[in-house]
Formats: C-alpha cells, structure tokens, sequence
C-alpha cells in the first residue's frame, strides 16, 4: 500500500479499532481450545470480549506456519477493515537453530557473527510465521547479579554499538518486506542494565551524561541500522517509568535518536506504572503512555479500558491515537503484510530449512569463536595419547541453549559426551555426571522442565561421587564440563552470591584431591566467582551458553581443531564485592596504581585487589604471542587530521595462534572526566608458528569524542594517550595531542 492508501484505511477505522490495533496480548490467549478461541479468565480480564479478539493488532509467542495462517486467515475474515495481525516473538539468540547466548556472542569481537546469526534466525522464524522478534537487546551490562547480562554483548559502550547494528541489519536484512526479512525490536530503552544492586526489575539512577555516553549508543546504532520497534524498560530513568517517560521517549528516542517506528512496552510494563507509584490507576497510566509515545501496550489493559473514554472527553487528543495507529500500520505495510498477510509462512520451508545442516554448521562456528580459554597450563589441546575422564553434571545435559531459546529444542543439542564419542573415537576416554545439575531445594528448581535433572538421595549422590573419583584416579586428564544451570541466569535470574553450585565445586574438590590435572569447561550466563578454580584448574575454558551445537564446538576447541580465541565482553570480577567492576571505569582523585600500597588514602580496598579477576577483552589461545612498542607517524593531529599507531605481533609459541589486538584510546585530561581506557579499535589476527605482523591503527578525531556538558558529541584538545594490547589491563602507551 502506498502511505496515502494507509492514511485512508486509518480514517476509515473507528476509535474502537484503532485502540485495539495498540494492544497486545499473549499468543496463549488467543489459543483455540475445543474448537474456539476461549474468552475466559485474563483475557476478560484484559477488558477483551470474543468478537473483539480479531481487532487486536499483534500477538507474542505463537509459533507454526499452519497455526499462524489459520489464525491470520481467521482475523482477517472477521476484521471490518481487513488488517493483518502482527506476530511477535523473542527471538533472542536463535529460533530452533541455537547460537551462543549474547553475551557469547560479544565475546568473538566479531559482530559480523551475530549478523549470520541473527539472519538464520530471522530465516527460521520466517517461515514459522514470525513477522517480529523483541531482539536485539542491547542493554550496557556492569553488573554480574543481574540475571539478564547473559542477554547483552557486555560492558563496552562501543563495541555493544557495533553489535547492536550487525543484529538488526542481520534480523531485517535491506528490507522488511525481502523475504526471511523479520522487524528487529532494540530493548529495553533505557538502561535496564544498570538495576541497582543487580536486582531484577530494581531502580535505575544514572546521571543524565553516563545515561547519554554508556547507555544510549548502542540504542542509537540499532536505530540507524533501521529497526523497526524499541521497546520500553520496566525501570524508572529520573524517578518516571520508561513507559511514561515523555523525556525519555518524546525528547530523547523520537526528537534527538530520530527513531519514528513502533514503540511497544516492555510486558505489562504500562500497567505497571501504577505498582511503579507513578500513576494512580489505568486511566493515567494509558493518558501518559500515550502521550509518551508508546504504540503498543503488551499484556496490560490501559489503553483498551480507558482510551476510548479520554478521547471521548477531550483528555486525550484523537491526534495521538491516529500517529500511534498511522505508526503500526506502517509496520504492517513495511512487512508488506497488507498484501501478502502470510508472509513468509511456510510449512514446507519450515521442514527444510529448520535445524538444516548449514545452520547447524553456523551454530558450531560460532559457538567454537565464543570460547574464551581463561587458563592453560599446557594442558590443552589434548593430546592423542592421554586418558581422559570427563567428569561433570554437563557431561551429557542437553540444557546448553541459556533461557531465551524457547523454542530450541534440548532434543537438538550435541552433548559433550556425544561429540566426545564422535570426536575420540578409538581413544581412552569415560564419562561421569559426577554430581546433581542442582537439587530440587534449590530455589530456582521449581521453574525446571525437567525437574527429575536432579532428584537424587544422598546415597545416589555419594555413588556418583565415589565412581568420578574412582574415574579421575585412573585418567591422566579430567575434563569437568561444570557450571550454572541456564535456570540461573535470564530474567527474573539475578543472584547475589555469583558462585558457581556448591554441588560442582564439592566435586571439583574432591577430584583435585587425586588429580590435579583438570580442565573445567565452564557453562554459565554471567561472570562468576573463578578464584578458587584460577588457582587450581589447570585450564579453564569459557563457554557461556554454547547453543545446539555446543558438544561439537567444545570438542573442536578442546582437540585443537578450531584454536580459542574469544574475549571477555564483560569483566570477571575477583569476588561479589567488587561488583559493579568494569574497565572503562574513571580513575577518581586518589587513584591507586598497586605501587603506593603505604599509602592508606587511595581508591582501594583493604580486603581484595582493585583488579577484577580477568579483564575485559582478555582471552588466551593456544600459543604465545609478543606484541612491541607502540610507534606513532606522528604526535600531534587537528579534527581534520589523523594518527596512525602501529604494532608488531609475534607469535613465539609453536602452535597456530588467534589473537584480538586492541587499542584502547584514553583523554588525559578534560571538562568532564573521561575512563582510564576506551576500546576504540581491534583487529584479529591468526598467526603460525614464529609468524610476525605489523598491524596498524587509525585514530580519527572521532574516536576522542565524549559528551560535552552541553549534552552533545565532541572532542576537546589535549593530551591522549593509546594504548595497544592483548586486552584492557594493558599499561604500555604512547601519547599524542588533539591540537
Ligand atoms: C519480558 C522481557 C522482554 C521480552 C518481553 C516479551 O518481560 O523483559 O525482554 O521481550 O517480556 O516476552
């Protein structure tokens, strides 16, 4: 439809029409049960009668090319005006095709991944009849006790940017209506990474400059790459609720972010105003969501009981509801559902091209590139001859994909121990649980589907004890694939203690007891605690969430035939107390450098380092690399000018080696302060054996810019300093000026 044919339909619409284009429920609603669409309990309560269902603008949560043509073909026969209904889903790190979780994703430094990614993904979802995903989201994470950092590529204000845009470019493809092209939705606007605490759904209270320079540039690039939603954030941002916020979403998102798509609210997020103690009931909450610009209210019911009324009255102008409504139905249009309201729905398509065997082979790529090997003693890859025992409750647990990978299917999944027997075939090799994934007492058990995982007696637990042990006496390397269940981290996942479960850790203990020669493949969504483990593993592999093909990927990496070579996107605190811990941190008044440790009055601790356990962007591989001094062309550059900062890397080892140099950019002195370090730049590297390669960095004017205290972008002259290194703790540099 042309945009003068989409204004016609919305002036044929009635109010009552156009309010329901602006609600969304819950696909499980909607579900037909003895052959009609049951009306009972919260859909009465959402306000909704039967005749109205087909009048609802979009759903979440139903899948299936053949159930969403019969709902849409339904919908549509019943609508006056014949709009197709939107459907939405999460589609976060995968549709049945699982990645890495997001904040694996962050650790390959390769957004180009996450954009094959997400484009599978988007493919897969396509053809099930998805015409939205509430994904990329793109929160700015600090914190390890908040649940949902799994979900983010991490701590780097820039390199989330980059991230942020691959994603959305990788969901939409060059447009919405190509086909296997899905609207892309950036969330949660804004700043629900920064919960006070770590806490699930907590206060958020950031300065309006660390709001503008951490948090909105990762939003903003996933705008200019075109996504076609936001979504709004459960959290306040200056004591107001996202999803009232007129600041935030009129002044900020649509004036300065110039994003003119379809704002939804986060779940019931509007409604929630009032819990909030912001408005004093729906009639508010629906007036001030709607003049902040919220086009879709999910699951709450403020819009379709009170709207109709404050139009009515004059309260609310009827102006609002038609940009709104205009806004939706453009997203329609975009989709070019008005013309084919199917889409891409598939039932053929989703046969072939689910779970094929190229996807799969993405998922192993990808998965294997995520890896961050945080320590090796030399003991890594494994050699031919060694008798290995794997040892640990992910030996053979298929719960690899993280909590956002509701449709993927455990049933997918390549356990270690299936890649192990794939993989060492011929080779000494045994497999032992060892312990309980975790206990039923544990709280978050009860949300298990499969809550048998772990109901053992005492007794069983002791023979699965004593039969690791026995295993671990006669291998020569025990590998232990242990770490947090995916029940641990996501929303409504925030823990206070980041440690890894006390069962793993018992079973560790008990197998360094009789040898020492351990490997632990590390399974978690969040940085945890690892000192106990740096100091005893012999090697420790990262491997977040690995998705459907994490068996496979982990085998390859611990064979030696993909070499590991991921970074930390976020840092690995030394301890909880630490938390928040972060490496673009700014440097305070007393800074404490280590070497004035007689000086009481510094920034530090008296208990525990300053120093997180494992920095941001560190990551080892399988050989040893030496990188020389900076050298600079020259150490003086105007705005219109630039530096080039070269390096030379070595590899010393005797293996094939991958290494992410990056540079790091830091303003000495300024009219606010600035980090310690920026990552402005990084460059991948394979190099073989005894190979050097001069690797060069550009530095424009552009990578010294922060945000002046007029709220804008720009740089400041002055003394810079660049750093080049193997990750952030790096200390060497050279410096220069912006003249
Ligand atoms: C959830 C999440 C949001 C998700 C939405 C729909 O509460 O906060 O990220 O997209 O609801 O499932």
């Amino acid at each position: 439809m042309t945009e003068k044919q989409v204004r016609e339909l919305l002036n044929k619409m009635t109010v009552k029409e156009k309010i329901n284009q602006m609600f969304q429920v819950s696909g499980h609603l909607l579900e037909e049960e003895k052959g009609d669409i049951v009306v009972t309990g919260p859909l009465e309560e959402l306000g909704l009668k039967k005749t109205e269902i087909p009048l609802i603008g979009s759903s979440l949560g139903l899948i299936g090319a053949k159930k969403i043509k019969e709902y849409q073909k339904k919908f549509m026969e019943a609508h006056p005006n014949k709009i197709p209904h939107l459907f939405m889903l999460d589609v976060i790190n995968g549709f049945r095709t699982i990645f890495p979780i997001p904040l694996g994703q962050g650790a390959t430094f390769a957004p180009e991944l996450s954009k094959k990614c997400a484009k599978i993904a988007a493919k897969e979802s396509a053809v099930s009849g998805i015409h939205v995903t509430f994904a990329p989201m793109v929160d700015l994470v600090r914190d390890a006790r908040w649940g949902r950092v799994m979900e983010s590529t991490g701590e780097d204000p820039w390199l989330n940017a980059q991230f942020s845009k691959a994603m959305v470019e990788g969901f939409q493809g060059d447009c919405l209506k190509d086909e296997y092209s899905i609207g892309a939705c950036i969330k949660h606007f804004a700043a629900y990474g920064a919960v006070e605490s770590g806490k699930e759904y907590n206060t958020v209270e950031l300065s309006e400059h660390t709001l503008r320079e951490a948090y909105f540039p990762s939003y903003q690039t996933g705008i200019e790459a075109g996504a076609a939603l936001v979504m709004t954030a459960f959290n306040t941002i200056n004591g107001v609720p996202a999803s009232v916020n007129k600041w935030l979403m009129k002044d900020i998102l649509r004036e300065e972010m110039g994003f003119d798509g379809v704002l939804i609210s986060d779940y019931a997020a509007v409604g929630e105003t009032i819990a909030h103690g912001c408005c004093a009931d729906m009639e508010e909450a629906a007036k001030r969501a709607i003049e902040s610009g919220v086009d879709i209210e999910m699951m709450s019911n403020a819009y379709v009981s009170s709207l109709e009324t404050l139009i009515e009255n004059d309260i609310v102008p009827e102006d609002l509801l038609n940009e709104s409504v205009y806004r939706i139905l453009q997203l329609k249009n975009k989709l070019g559902l008005f013309e084919n309201p199917y889409k891409d729905a598939d039932e053929q398509k989703e046969k072939e091209l689910i779970l094929c065997e190229e996807h799969r082979k993405v998922a192993r790529e990808v998965a294997a590139e995520s890896f961050v090997l945080l320590k090796n003693e030399d003991i890594l890859p494994l050699k031919e001859e060694k008798k290995v025992a794997f040892i640990g409750p992910y030996t053979s647990s298929h719960s690899i994909m993280g909590s956002w990978s509701f449709i993927g299917d455990v049933k997918d999944t390549i356990t270690i121990k299936e890649a192990a027997k794939s993989a060492m075939k011929g080779r000494n090799v045994s497999f032992h649980k060892g312990c309980p994934m975790y206990r039923v007492d544990d709280s978050f058990a009860q949300f298990s589907p499969n809550e048998q995982e772990s109901v053992m007696t005492k007794k069983e637990e002791e023979a699965l004890l004593q039969q690791a042990i026995q295993a671990a006496k006669e291998a020569d390397v025990v590998v232990m694939p242990i770490g947090e269940s995916y029940l641990q981290s996501g929303e409504s996942m925030s823990r206070a203690m980041i440690e890894i479960p006390e069962a793993h850790m018992n079973l560790f203990r008990e197998i360094y007891k009789v040898n020492e020669n351990i490997v632990v493949v590390l399974f978690n969504g969040r940085p945890l605690d690892l000192r106990e483990l740096k100091e005893k593993a012999k090697a420790i592999l990262e491997v977040w969430f690995p998705g459907t093909e994490g068996g496979n990927a982990i085998l390859d990496v611990l064979l030696g035939k993909r070499i590991p070579s991921g970074k930390l996107p976020m840092s690995f605190p030394y301890c909880v107390g630490q938390v928040p811990v972060y490496y673009n941190h700014y440097t305070t008044g007393r800074p404490f450098t280590g070497a004035d440790h007689e000086d009481r009055y510094r920034s530090k601790y008296l208990d525990i380092p300053n120093e997180p356990l494992y920095p941001f962007g560190y990551g080892l591989t399988y050989t040893t690399f030496q990188v020389s001094d900076i050298s600079l062309d020259k150490t003086e550059m105007t705005k219109d000018d630039t530096i080039t900062a070269t390096v030379s890397i070595k590899n010393i080892g005797n293996m094939a080696g991958k290494e992410t140099i990056q540079m790091y950019i830091q303003d000495v002195s300024s009219s606010i302060v600035r980090p310690v370090k920026e990552l402005r730049g990084y460059q991948k590297v394979m190099l073989q054996p005894k190979e050097e390669r001069e690797l060069s960095f550009t530095i424009k004017e552009e990578d010294l810019r922060f945000v002046l205290p007029d709220h804008t972008w720009g740089s400041e002259k002055g003394k810079f300093r660049v750093f080049i290194g193997q990750d952030s703790s790096v200390k060497a540099y050279k410096e220069f000026y912006l003249i």
